[in-house]
């Protein structure tokens, strides 16, 4: 099974400048949740965004088309085929993290979703790519708590392929 994982802001921004526009850490705590069940592949500039990668307790894989690139802990791949190949014997989820580049690399593959709204407008230079829905249907849906650690009001949903 094939999922991606992405927190979007209410236009769609996903990144600002290598980073994520936004401090929310329940949502890092719903990302690591959903993510510790199988095997992550991101873009090498998303990799790049993670302070001290690989995440751990996953299999991490990314997607590069620089021959020369390597970091401990991680297997580097130059194409979807070699991803798919090389996490097929693992029977678990394989989560597509980001970033544009991979989520358009995998459109068609996904199975599930796992979408966090954060309801702000925040100033960026990465957009999550259009997504069909019509193909998915909204399987669960919980709002986030606001606190002071937390400040942006947010909702984690979950769409499954129809
Ligand atoms: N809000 C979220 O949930 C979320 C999630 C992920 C990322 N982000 C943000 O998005 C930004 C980074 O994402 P991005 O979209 O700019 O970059 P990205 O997709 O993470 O990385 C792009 C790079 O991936 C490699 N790549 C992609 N497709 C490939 C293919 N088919 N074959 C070989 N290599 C391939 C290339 O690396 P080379 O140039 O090395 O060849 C390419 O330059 C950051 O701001 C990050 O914080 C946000």
């Amino acid at each position: 099974m094939i999922t991606f994982v992405w927190a979007e802001d209410e236009n769609g921004l996903i990144g600002e400048k290598g980073e994520l526009p936004w401090h929310l850490p329940a949502d890092m705590q719903f990302f690591k949740r959903v993510t510790l069940t199988g095997d992550v592949v991101m873009g090498r500039k998303t990799l790049e965004s993670i302070p001290n990668p690989p995440l751990k307790k996953r299999d991490n894989f990314v997607l590069t088309s620089n021959e020369n690139f390597s970091l401990k802990g991680v297997t580097v791949c130059h194409s979807k085929q070699e991803v798919l190949e090389k996490t097929k014997e693992a029977e678990k989820p394989l989560h597509v993290i980001g970033g544009v580049s991979l989520f358009e690399l995998f459109k068609e593959d996904v199975d599930m979703l796992y979408r966090t709204v954060i309801h702000e407008s925040f100033a960026g230079d990465t957009y999550m790519p259009p997504i069909d829905y019509t193909k998915f249907e909204l399987i669960e849906e919980k709002k986030g708590h606001v606190d002071e650690k937390n400040k942006y009001p947010h909702t984690f949903q979950i769409f499954k392929r129809k």
